[in-house]
Order: C-alpha cells, then sequence, then structure tokens
C-alpha cells in the first residue's frame, strides 16, 4: 500500500457503524485508505460501545493487543472514540493504564477528529478532548459507506427516555431531530448513487420532530415534520425502493405512523420494537412506560394494518428483582406475539444508571437458566415462522454472493429475513421475486423466478 492507511474496529450499534462511516470518509479525504489488516494500518480507530459489560471487556482486550503493535511500530496513532469515552471513569483507566493510546474522542465531536489527528501527527503528542454535550448538530461531514445498495441514514441523535438499565441517555445526550431537508438531500443523493433500501436510524426514532430550516430561520412559531410525516415525504423518492427504520419504543408508536405501514409502499413490512420484558412490574421499574397488555394492543393493531409485518424485539433477563413469575410473564409476552426473531440480554450493571442502585439483583446462575429457556422458545418460534414462508414468492434485495455458499446470492426479505439463493444471472443490486424452497431458525432458501 502506498499511501497511509487506517482501520477502524467498531463496536456497537448501527449508530456506531455510522459514525465509524463518517470516519472513513474523513480519513479518505485526509488521503488514508483503508488497510484490510489491522495490524499494518497507520491509523487504528476503536470505535466503542458501553451498552453492556462485555462490550467494555472487548474493548479492553483489543487495546492490550495494540500494545505489543505500538511498540514495534511507535509511530502508529491508535485512537478510541464512542460511547464508552463519554464516562469519566472509563477516561481515567485509560490514562493510568493505557499510555500507549494516542487520541481520545467522544461522540459529540466526532466532527473535530481530521483536526484532532493533525494535532497528534505535527506535536506527537497525546490528545484526550472529550466533550460533556453536543452542539448542534454538524451536516455535510464525508461518508465512506460500507454497502453499495443500502445505508443508514442518522434521522436524530440521543435519547430523552432514561430507562432504568440503560447507558445510552448519558454516552449519546438528549434527542436532538435533523431537519427534514437534510434528510431528503442525503437520501436523494444516495439513491443517485445506487442505495435502494434505506434505514433511518434514531434510539427512539417515534419521537423525531424535524423543524424545517426555513422555520428555523424566521421568527414565526415552527410547524414540525413528525416521524410518519417524514416517511411520507421518503415514500416519495423516486427510485428509492425501501424505507427501513430502527428502533421505535412501544410508549411512542404513533397510530399515525401504523397507518403509514398501510399507505406508504415503501414502508417494509417490518418492525422492531424492543419490549424488555413481558412484567408489567418489571416494565414499571425499567422506566419503560408501558403495560404488557398495552404492548399486545399495539401488536394487534399493527397485524390488523399489516398482516403478514414481521416483528423483531430486544428482551432483557434478569432485571433486578426478576422473579421466576415475572419471568413467566416475558416467556407468556413471546409466545403470544409470537415474535420473527428477538435480540436476547443478560442484564448487566451499567455505572451511572439507576439499576446499578437495585438491591435485588438476580444470581448468575438463575439469569442463566431463565435465559437458556427464552432462547430456546425464541428459536423455536423463529424456525416455524420461517418454515411458514416456504412456498411463497417474495422479493429480495440482493446484496451480492452468500457468505455461506458462492455460488448462492444472498439478500434480505421485506421482513427482513436473510435468503441465499440461485439465480441465472448476477442480480446483485436488484429486487428480485424469489420463491422460498426451505428453511432454517436463522435463514431461508430459495430461487429466483
Ligand atoms: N434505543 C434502543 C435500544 C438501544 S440499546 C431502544 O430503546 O430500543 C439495545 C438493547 O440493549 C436494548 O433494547 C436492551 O435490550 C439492551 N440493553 C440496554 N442496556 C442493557 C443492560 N444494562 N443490560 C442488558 N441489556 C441492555
Ligand atoms: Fe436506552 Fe431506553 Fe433510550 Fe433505548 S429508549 S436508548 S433502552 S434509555
Ligand atoms: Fe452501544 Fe452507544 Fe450504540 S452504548 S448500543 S454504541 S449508542
Amino acid at each position: 500500500m502506498n499511501n497511509k492507511s487506517f482501520y477502524i474496529q467498531t463496536f456497537g450499534c448501527q449508530m456506531n457503524e455510522r459514525d465509524s462511516e463518517t470516519l472513513a470518509g474523513m480519513l479518505r479525504d485526509l488521503g488514508y485508505e483503508e488497510n484490510p489488516v489491522r495490524n499494518r494500518a497507520d491509523v487504528i480507530i476503536i470505535n466503542t460501545c458501553s451498552v453492556r459489560d462485555n462490550a467494555d471487556k472487548r474493548f479492553f482486550g483489543t487495546l492490550g493487543q495494540l500494545k505489543r503493535i505500538k511498540g514495534d511500530r511507535p509511530d502508529l496513532v491508535v485512537a478510541v472514540c464512542g460511547c464508552m469515552m463519554q464516562q469519566q471513569h472509563i477516561i481515567d483507566t485509560l490514562k493510568s493504564k493505557y499510555p500507549w493510546v494516542d487520541l481520545v474522542f467522544g461522540t459529540h465531536n466526532l466532527h473535530e477528529f481530521p483536526a484532532l489527528l493533525g494535532n497528534v501527527l505535527g506535536e506527537r503528542e497525546k490528545i484526550v478532548e472529550v466533550w460533556d454535550q453536543a452542539e448542534s448538530i454538524v451536516e455535510g461531514l464525508p461518508s465512506q459507506r460500507k454497502h453499495p445498495y443500502k445505508a443508514y441514514v442518522n434521522i436524530m441523535y440521543g435519547c430523552n427516555n432514561f430507562c432504568t438499565y440503560c447507558i445510552v441517555p448519558y454516552t449519546r445526550g438528549r434527542e436532538r431531530s435533523r431537519n427534514p431537508e437534510a434528510i431528503l438531500q442525503e437520501v436523494k443523493e444516495l439513491v443517485k448513487d445506487g442505495v435502494r433500501e434505506i434505514t433511518l436510524l434514531g434510539q427512539n426514532v417515534n419521537s423525531y420532530r424535524g423543524q424545517s430550516q426555513e422555520e428555523n430561520q424566521g421568527d414565526a412559531a415552527g410547524e414540525y415534520t413528525s416521524f410518519a410525516a417524514l416517511i411520507h415525504k421518503l415514500n416519495d423518492v423516486e427510485g428509492l425502493e425501501r424505507i427501513r427504520f430502527m428502533t421505535s419504543h412501544p410508549k411512542d408508536l404513533s397510530d399515525e405512523l401504523i397507518d403509514a405501514y398501510g399507505t406508504c409502499k415503501k414502508l417494509c413490512p417490518h418492525i422492531h420494537l424492543p419490549v424488555q420484558s413481558g412484567s408489567t412490574e418489571i416494565l414499571t421499574k425499567m422506566n419503560r412506560k408501558y403495560t404488557k397488555e398495552d404492548y399486545l394492543a399495539l401488536v394487534e393493531r399493527l397485524r390488523d394494518t399489516v398482516p403478514d409485518i414481521a416483528i423483531t424485539t430486544d428482551i432483557i433477563v434478569g432485571f433486578p428483582g426478576e422473579t421466576e413469575d415475572d419471568f413467566e410473564e416475558t416467556l407468556d409476552l413471546v409466545r403470544k406475539v409470537g415474535f420473527d426473531s428477538a435480540f436476547t440480554f443478560l442484564y448487566s450493571i451499567r455505572k451511572g444508571t439507576p439499576a446499578e442502585k437495585y438491591t435485588e439483583q438476580v444470581p448468575e446462575d438463575v439469569k442463566h437458566e431463565r435465559f437458556n429457556r427464552l432462547v430456546d422458545m425464541v428459536n423455536r418460534i423463529s424456525a416455524e415462522k420461517n418454515s411458514a414462508l416456504v412456498g411463497q414468492v417474495t422479493e429480495v434485495l440482493t446484496e451480492g454472493k452468500s457468505k455461506t455458499n458462492p455460488a448462492l446470492f444472498a439478500g434480505r426479505t421485506g421482513g427482513h429475513k436473510l435468503v441465499n439463493f440461485t439465480a441465472n444471472q448476477d442480480v446483485t443490486g436488484q429486487m428480485v421475486k424469489v420463491l422460498i424452497t426451505d428453511s432454517t431458525t436463522f435463514s431461508l432458501t430459495g430461487e429466483a423466478l
């Protein structure tokens, strides 16, 4: 490689993946190339997540590996960023135990990265620059996108919900919405570049409140664009085929949004609707602001509008005070809803969150035993849901060759299910009709028609 090169390791959610695309774009504009081999890169960035303890552990493990490489190549720049950097105790640990880190920055000053890197290289000094709070949204940053046909689009940043287990409001700050014009412009440009599917990103997209640019400048009481109204605008973008979003909080899922599933052709028949627990008592302790019955009623309304909608969720097992009865309520809810798939998590204590102080922590062995029972049920239902699709014809956006078998193509259905399929010609980047011929717990097999 002639040019200087970079490698970015990303932990965490789609927000971090999107931020890493921005960092890659900035480095590309500085003349760097992406290096597929981490240990040979001139700049290594680790973009961190603090949502659970194992994400923390993996970060420190990775830093440990980088010590030797930095020892061999002192010119290497080791940069760390992301959610963990917004926690003072992590910064303190980095300063005292990991002196081979050159640059530390946070989620609120990502846009400063090129200048900070310049200072590190110019002065050969270590820099820690983390902002406590976000300032206004910075538009127009470069991007090097990971996928040619699908793209993440931020519509808002931060979270105001303060679920008692969750660190995100502390690492990502309060809710801020991008203005609708900036979002539309980004989507139109993506479509021009060949993107067919967008996923709108926010910690709670239902509370999107977009203020238009013109109104920002005027003094009239501003009209806001709601999330559902934004979807309607995006549905009109020519050349765009699919719209997805994540994540939506059940407490704010509006009728207007449910109706959008009926009226916006491009909105995929899928919703990721994290329930967290099936016990109303635990939901109250989690500060989720809905009951088990509220959630079930939402599912019913969604299915009344879109009978074949795929519903996926997140569930936490072993939140403080969770009894066997509470856990049975979760199993009951999972059975009643019949999720297409679910991400299941063992509750993990997060420093600085209210639940850290809750006394009735559930013993590890009990947590694991419940977790296994839940995963068994979730997987059984996923397998049933997938096998019900065998024999049906469904539309798939082809992303490329299958990772498991290069003779096949791979893509996702509107319901976000992975399909590996045969086709007579290269259909990469195209929407194709696929006959589903077989299924497993996690994927489908088929033939392009
Ligand atoms: N904003 C999204 C969630 C972001 S975090 C939402 O509200 O839907 C992704 C998931 O991680 C959460 O839905 C939750 O299930 C899980 N999670 C968050 N904090 C956790 C913790 N302390 N322990 C275990 N799982 C947690
Ligand atoms: Fe965390 Fe709750 Fe906000 Fe999601 S809604 S990011 S779980 S505080
Ligand atoms: Fe992790 Fe931050 Fe996302 S804590 S889950 S990377 S918002």
